[in-house]
């Protein structure tokens, strides 16, 4: 059991090519963006939003914003995870309104947990706030690398774009976000060559350490 997802994780790689003529099923999108929403995030604040984009031409018209990396232009979907440019007071109170709803635990009881949390990001910087913020980012995409790989639907997990450019054409800033990771989703293409190389890793024996 435990090695079927081995083999899973074996199976996936960061695709280079998409077969464009491949579609990614809107029921495999939605279990994608259920799993973008069960990532576990530091406190819970999930200070993040997934845009998916699945239109042809904003897809082509992304491929140059990405420094022209082919998989971008033909993937079936195209995932921007972005960022909250404002995790402020009204943020983290919003979110404790959720608990409350959610679970039906008294806002007393949760008042002083809220307290701390307001007066804790109170005293963070604009960039720590964006630096925390970017690492559930990361932890969001993890995840989804894993989940697409259970489910056999192809990625490749992209850095090399251009965060400006996207929030500017994908309108993002105006929502009041900032991407900062693209993942390109299909099926790989017959012809990726890089589906077939042996995976570069260092190896368990060197990469863990046991303390026993
Ligand atoms: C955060 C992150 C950013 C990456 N950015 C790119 C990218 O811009 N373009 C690309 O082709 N691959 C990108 N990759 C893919 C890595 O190069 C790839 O995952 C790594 O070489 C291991 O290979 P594998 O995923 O095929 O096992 C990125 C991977 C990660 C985790």
């Amino acid at each position: 059991m435990s090695f079927d997802i081995l083999k899973k994780l074996e199976w996936r790689y960061a695709t280079k090519k998409f077969d464009a003529t491949k579609k990614v099923t809107p029921k495999k999108i939605t279990i994608l963006k259920e799993a973008f929403n069960l990532t576990a995030t530091s406190y819970g604040l999930q200070p993040l939003k997934l845009v998916v984009i699945s239109n042809p031409k904003i897809i082509k018209d992304l491929v140059p914003l990405s420094y022209n990396q082919e998989q971008v232009g033909n993937a079936s979907h195209i995932f921007v995870i972005c960022i909250e440019n404002s995790i402020d007071a009204k943020f983290i109170k919003k979110y404790f309104d959720l608990v409350n709803k959610t679970r039906n635990t008294s806002r007393d009881i949760l008042k002083s947990y809220e307290d701390y949390l307001i007066d804790d990001f109170s005293k963070k910087t604009d960039e720590e706030i964006t630096i925390w913020a970017a690492k559930q980012a990361y932890l969001t995409m993890g995840n989804l690398l894993t989940v697409c790989a259970v489910e056999e639907i192809d990625a490749c997990p992209i850095e090399g774009f251009q965060p400006d450019q996207y929030d500017s054409y994908l309108n993002l800033t105006a929502k009041g976000l900032q991407s900062v990771l693209v993942m390109a989703v299909g099926h790989r293409s017959v012809d990726d060559a890089f589906s077939e190389l042996k995976k570069v890793r260092r190896g368990v024996d060197e990469i863990v350490i046991d303390l026993e």
